[in-house]
């Protein structure tokens, strides 16, 4: 079937289940919950979601360990529920894409069961190895989530692979009968109606001939032999020729570390595997691969980021724009500020929202939520927030230390329930939430900011609405006008005559700024900005965290 790239114009906004709204006052987020506000997410001019899994799981990575792909977990509300929040999105015009979990299972998934017990045709399903002589491990690779990546199966006598937590084993995708599973489950979801797939770490699927040993990371060991494997690519054109090719889809790959020349294997558009990347480049201006090593922000590297994927994709591949998701801390609490949070909430919003791509907003964001920051350590619920407080550099950093460390770094602080309103528990449920919320949420949430229309959320729904009317924000091409500059972030788009420039200002202290030669600031329509913007000839002295958007039509 032709693809029309109908994601191209489209904004969407990501929905982690569990912290969205709960709609049956059990205290967990659900299907139920989403169908209440699928008019809020049609309000901010969002016209696609990404749901994070909703398939039953046991829950040890908040969904994204799978124990059935065929079927919504009844604590969202099951199958009849999703129907009725997959009919009411296409009924106000929005596309919905799933999660597809395939580099890994729930260990509690049968096909684990089966293969543990060597129950054909399941017996290869997953990676399994003896152990080495005296017991040792097959091979020295870290998981991601929980220690060392192999663990010993009492009932199969040997190791199985875990890249992530315990309970996820990984798939042996290089098995025919794994990527005829993973076909069947595309086209389950198809025939539903789903319009496409945001694919987990799917640049793993593929482990390198002989899992060797890796002798060069200090840690995560292992992921320059598992990451852009020997096959990947294989697989994706399998999976587009065999389940994807016969529907007009939207599939977003997750890739840790990915540059944007490797990106173009996957995304360039006559190649056709994926059509955007989930890059991290962009989530590491303020730390090195991981949130947990921290360094100071800087916007430079944050410009270059996002610089460099513009102009490599450019008429080639398309982007996928994000600033927050699921995975990573509050935006505002890392590159902007709490003390200008609405300030800086929108200056963020203007630099990402303008660039070439499909944007994504995570719940939340739109609302300037910020990190949230435990006194007690057992508060955490992610599986990799918990390992790290208590294994990492534990014999040498005291528990205070730790625990700030995670303040900074945990997944957690994305997770928290969203904040609706200033009732009882955020107006996220009418049970007792299953996670902390936020004590900011009597100032931070959405009923408050509804009606002020100098909210943050209604400065994304202005910005939002601006995307959707000039075509040339969602197809110009981009140019970066002070890519040295550490403090501004100077750019435009361009479409025949018509050009948008976009300033936006990383600090808090006054910077000058000059508009860049060409761009007469006077035959220019100022179309947003964060504070109220007097005219002073062809430049200004930016307040703390200024963004300003100017429109220059066809004929000025
Ligand atoms: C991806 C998901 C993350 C999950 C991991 C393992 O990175 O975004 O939430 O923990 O994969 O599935």
């Amino acid at each position: 079937m032709e693809q029309t790239r109908w994601y191209k114009d489209r904004v969407f906004y990501q929905i982690w289940p569990r912290s969205f709204k709960d709609g049956d006052g059990d205290g967990v987020g659900d299907l139920y919950g989403v169908y209440e506000k699928l008019d809020y997410i049609q309000s901010l001019g969002c016209d696609g979601i990404w749901f994070s899994p909703l398939y039953p799981s046991p829950g040890v990575d908040c969904g994204y360990d799978i124990s059935d792909y065929m079927d919504i977990d009844p604590l969202y509300g099951g199958m009849e529920a999703f129907r009725k929040v997959l009919d009411g999105a296409h009924e106000r015009g929005m596309k919905v894409i799933m999660d597809l979990v395939v580099n890994h299972t729930s260990d509690e998934h049968e096909w684990f069961q089966k293969s543990r017990r060597r129950i054909e045709p399941y017996t290869d399903y997953y990676i399994w190895r003896p152990a080495l002589p005296g017991g040792k491990l097959p091979n020295n690779w870290d998981s991601q989530f929980e220690g060392k990546a192999w663990q010993w199966d009492e009932l199969r006598q040997e190791y199985y692979l875990h890249i992530f937590a315990v309970k996820q084993p990984d798939l042996n995708m290089d098995n025919p009968l794994v990527r005829e599973e993973v076909k069947k489950i595309l086209r389950f979801w198809l025939a539903q109606g789903v319009d496409g797939f945001r694919e987990d770490v799917i640049t793993f699927i593929s482990k390198k001939d002989g899992l060797p040993n890796d002798y060069w990371m200090p840690t995560v060991r292992g992921i320059f032999h598992y990451n852009h494997g020997p096959r990947v690519h294989d697989y994706l054109a399998e999976f587009r020729r065999d389940a994807l090719s016969g529907y007009d889809t939207f599939t977003l790959g997750e890739a840790p570390l990915v540059s944007p020349r490797r990106a173009l294997d996957y995304v360039d558009e006559r190649r056709g595997q994926l059509d955007a990347m989930i890059q991290f480049q962009s989530m590491e201006a303020d730390c090195f691969m991981t949130d947990y090593v921290p360094l100071p922000f800087s916007a430079r590297r944050l410009k270059r980021a996002f610089d460099r994927w513009q102009k490599k994709l450019d008429g080639r591949g398309w982007n996928m724009l994000y600033l927050e998701n699921h995975d990573h801390p509050r935006v505002i609490s890392r590159y902007g500020s709490e003390k200008y949070r609405v300030e800086s909430g929108k200056m963020l919003a203007c630099a990402y929202l303008f660039l070439k791509g499909t944007p994504f907003i995570y719940q939340g964001q739109e609302l300037g939520m910020v990190n949230w920051r435990p006194d007690d350590p057992d508060l955490y619920e992610d599986v990799q927030t918990r390992w790290h407080y208590a294994h990492m550099l534990s014999h040498i950093l005291p528990d205070r230390v730790r625990l700030k460390w995670c303040h900074r770094s945990s997944r957690d602080n994305a997770r928290t329930p969203m904040q609706w309103s200033a009732e009882e528990h955020a107006g996220f449920t009418t049970g007792t939430p299953w996670f902390s919320v936020n004590d900011n949420y009597r100032t931070i949430n959405a009923a408050a900011q509804e009606d002020d229309p100098d909210s943050l959320l209604n400065f994304y729904r202005r910005a939002i609405r601006l995307r959707k009317e000039l075509r040339v924000i969602r197809h110009g091409s981009f140019t970066d006008h002070a890519p040295l500059s550490g403090s501004l972030y100077v750019y435009s788009r361009r479409l025949g005559n018509e050009r948008v420039l976009v300033v936006c200002s990383f600090v808090e202290r006054p910077v000058r700024f000059r508009a860049p030669d060409g761009f007469d600031l006077s035959r220019a329509e100022l179309v947003l900005c964060n504070y109220g913007a007097e005219r002073s000839g062809n430049g200004f002295i930016t307040k703390p965290y200024e963004c300003r958007v100017y429109h220059f039509a066809q004929n000025r």
